[in-house]
């Protein structure tokens, strides 16, 4: 297939873009690419690849924009209900930590997931992962972290290799067994973190060599925060997920301070997400580091918060940034990786460009997947969008509608465009 004639086509080649090289889209005006299966084989000027490629049945993107499909790489997409009544209690003054603390937020949620049975829970995230993926993600992580004990956990790994088997989205799985202290540990958070590192993780590496012995580990993740785990507890996790040959994450600095991001840079972890209330040290530490900052500006937006990633600042110290939806049913509820691009512009004082970089290119390197996807490139992944819109700066400019016309997934067009419904 000959996609041609688009108005700008952002190949965003070149690699993840570090500290201030952030933004470069590599454009091409009235580009073309040619898909042949799964692949991208050839990018340039329409002229050029009409001529090299006459008999490819074609496609026609004029006045559009065509890039690479959103990589998400920050979601809790498997839960079962909702906490529309929390949401409400912190609109009227209540925060989320004492919510938490109080035996509500994570903890409301892991008692509605362990209760529903395997149906309800794929099917309810069915919907949000269908919701992803006509907003233009073509690629999703997902953690699990909503079960706190073994065999629930497991059961969501299983919900979601389900998911990835069915849908033309593809799942990068991540295990967050950490995500909070399990209810029946309670007064006792270091017996939890003995279970998860001990236990879970150890089965966790023999299901998986049964389950999906063909897919590369999943990553191991760890909620670094006040009332869920303290700075050594993460380190025990990480480390023993590490010496079981898991790839490492971390969700670190979204309400308080404590090392997280130092950690996953001293860990080698892919990324270090939320990164709120990170110090000068921190951002020091990852900017040295391959580790990729992760920011997720729709949970400050969420919680009614005012304070964001310091982007510039991390920008500017030469780390790796890239950006995600942290879709949850606690913080926040939002399937668009469009919404996070123009809230981010906003909220961080970032450019279009540097916002589409973080959400393509840079946040498939944040789940170690830039060598096959996140910029169209000769050989990798035919993961597309086709933008009703005739020059990238609508993606920040413009927001809370859809502005995806296509999906091209592994080269396979899906429509999602309303389009024009014509009346009898
Ligand atoms: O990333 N920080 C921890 N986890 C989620 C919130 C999960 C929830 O409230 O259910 C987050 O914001
Ligand atoms: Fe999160």
């Amino acid at each position: 297939m000959l996609i041609h004639s688009s108005s700008q086509l952002l190949t965003l080649q070149g690699g993840p873009q570090r500290g201030r090289a952030l933004g470069a889209l590599g454009i091409i005006e009235n580009g073309a690419v040619v898909v042949h299966d799964e692949k991208i084989i050839a990018v340039g000027k329409t002229d050029e690849l009409k001529a090299g490629y006459p008999d490819e049945p074609t496609l026609d993107a004029s006045g559009c924009v065509l890039m690479p499909g959103f990589v998400d790489p920050h979601t809790h997409l498997i839960w079962a209900g909702d906490r529309a009544n929390e949401f409400e209690m912190k609109m009227s003054g209540k925060p989320y930590l004492e919510i938490l603390a109080e035996g509500g937020g994570i903890i409301s949620t892991v008692k509605k997931t362990r209760a529903a049975n395997m149906e309800t829970l794929i099917a309810q995230s069915r919907s949000r992962l269908l919701r992803m993926f006509i907003h233009g993600t073509t690629t999703a992580e997902a953690k699990t972290g909503y079960g706190l004990q073994t065999a629930t956990e497991l059961r969501l790994l299983k919900a979601l290799l389900a998911l990835d088997d069915e849908s033309p989205l593809d799942l990068v799985v991540t295990f967050l067994g950490a995500h909070a202290i399990a209810p029946e540990y309670k007064d006792d958070p270091q017996g939890y973190t003995d279970l998860v590192s001990g236990t879970m993780l150890p089965m966790l590496k023999e299901w998986w060599g049964t389950h999906a012995p063909r897919l590369p580990l999943p990553f191991v993740d760890v909620f670094c925060e006040t009332k869920a785990f303290d700075l050594l507890q993460s380190k025990q996790i990480l480390t023993q997920a590490k010496e079981l040959g898991f790839p490492l994450k971390i969700h670190a600095d979204e309400f308080d301070n404590l090392g997280g991001a130092a950690l996953a840079a001293e860990l080698g972890a892919a990324s270090a997400d939320h990164l709120v209330v990170t110090s000068d040290v921190d951002i020091a530490a990852l900017a040295k580091s391959e580790t990729v900052a992760v920011s997720l500006p729709c949970t400050p937006f969420g919680l009614a918060e005012e304070h964001y990633t310091p982007a510039q600042k991390l920008i500017a110290a030469d780390a790796y940034f890239a950006l995600a939806t942290d879709c949850n049913p606690g913080t926040t509820w939002n399937e668009s990786m469009q919404f996070v691009i123009a809230l981010a512009c906003r909220a961080m004082k970032i450019t279009p460009a540097q916002a589409i970089a973080a959400a393509t290119i840079n946040s498939a390197h944040a789940i170690q997947r830039s060598e096959t996807i996140g910029s169209i490139e000769v050989g990798k992944q035919a993961d597309m969008l086709i933008l009703n819109v005739p020059d990238y700066r609508h993606l920040g400019y413009r927001y809370g509608t859809n502005l995806v016309r296509q999906v091209i997934k592994r080269g396979r067009a899906y429509s999602v465009d309303v389009g024009y419904y014509q009346t009898a």
